[in-house]
């Protein structure tokens, strides 16, 4: 960046994070709500305390690993594991596969395993980091949570109970799966019905849920915009609260913190923090390390498919 502007470049970047990289800016402008919030030098603007106002995203202070999640959980303490993988091994074939495979010349390619062998266990009220590089199988690993994707060999197993052979759409009930592009998941015309789709019609409780899952993302005024009108980060919120209003004893997230601004990274933290206090196990998947050591009480790596423990 330096090296354009001494060659005479005007360079704007846009960004909702305060990396280090944008130190080299002489001017900070700080949007918020349509309009110039604040506008200075990058030391005024920090010492002036804007950038949180305006939910920009700042680094955060390194910090080491929550102490282990211990005894002290109201379920599970002495039962089976919230989640268990027992030598989980993967590959995608047939219709999971790249349907683009068949249309190369020649003979079709061997399918390649993503995941070898896994194995792992989540008790309640714990939270697991899983961090890796694009392409280790982050997301697969989380997709046989749920049941969306089912192990070639080995077992998943949610309170003691093989999943195995089980629609995505029952185990769903106990696992909540936060899928890494949003916009997946949403598909209702208006932010309350994306929240009530899925939980029992007609259940009397279904309205309290509802309303209690709006809230703990910090949604609760936009329950009648569409879904689709909303930003990035207040999708990523709406998509979390769908699946915090099943109240699942597991909750996987994946890369959960991507595009979230300053104000959902907040509200992010507390769903996790206040949900594992009730005895729900967290499983998140994350390529943020300095996020993963922050909020996890133990992190492990995906590395091209086989789990190595993290340094
Ligand atoms: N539906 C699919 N069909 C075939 N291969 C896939 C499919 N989804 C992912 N893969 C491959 O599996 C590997 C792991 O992908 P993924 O689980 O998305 O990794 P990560 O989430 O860690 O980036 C990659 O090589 C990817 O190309
Ligand atoms: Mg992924």
């Amino acid at each position: 960046m330096r090296k354009l502007v001494q060659d005479g470049t005007a360079v704007v970047v846009l960004s909702q994070r305060a990396d280090a990289f944008l130190n080299n800016a002489g001017t900070w402008l700080v949007l918020a709500g349509g309009t110039v919030a604040a506008a200075g030098s990058p030391a005024e603007i920090v010492a002036a305390g804007a950038l949180e106002l305006a939910g920009v995203v700042c680094p955060r202070p390194h910090t080491g690993l929550r102490p282990p999640a211990g005894a002290g959980h109201e379920s599970g303490v002495d039962g089976p594991p919230a989640l268990e993988l027992r030598d989980v091994s993967f590959t995608y074939r047939g219709t999971q596969g790249r349907g683009w495979f068949r249309a190369q010349p020649g003979p079709p390619a061997d399918p390649v395993p993503v995941l070898h062998g896994l194995s792992l266990a989540v008790s309640a009220g714990e939270i697991l980091a899983v961090a890796g590089p694009n392409g280790a199988g982050k997301s697969t690993l989380l997709r046989h949570l749920n049941g969306l994707l089912q192990p070639t060999a080995g077992s998943v197993l949610v309170r003691g109970r093989n999943i195995g052979g089980q629609p995505a759409g029952r185990v769903s009930a106990d696992v909540g799966l936060l899928f890494q592009q949003p916009r997946d998941q949403l598909f209702e015309r208006t932010v309350e019905r994306e929240v009530r789709f899925g939980l029992e019609r007609g259940q009397p409780a279904a309205d309290q849920a509802v309303q209690q899952a709006l809230a703990a993302v910090g949604l609760e005024h936009l329950a009648g915009r569409h879904p689709a009108e909303l930003p990035a980060s207040q999708q990523r919120l709406l998509a979390l609260a769908t699946v915090l209003a099943r109240r699942p004893s597991v909750l996987a997230l994946d890369e959960p913190t991507v595009s979230l601004d300053g104000h959902g990274l907040a509200a992010l933290d507390r769903v996790v923090r206040s949900t594992t206090a009730e005895g729900t196990a967290v499983v998140l998947v994350t390529h943020d390390l300095d996020y993963a050591r922050s909020i996890a009480h133990r992190l492990v790596r995906l590395d091209a498919g086989r789990l190595l423990a993290a340094d």
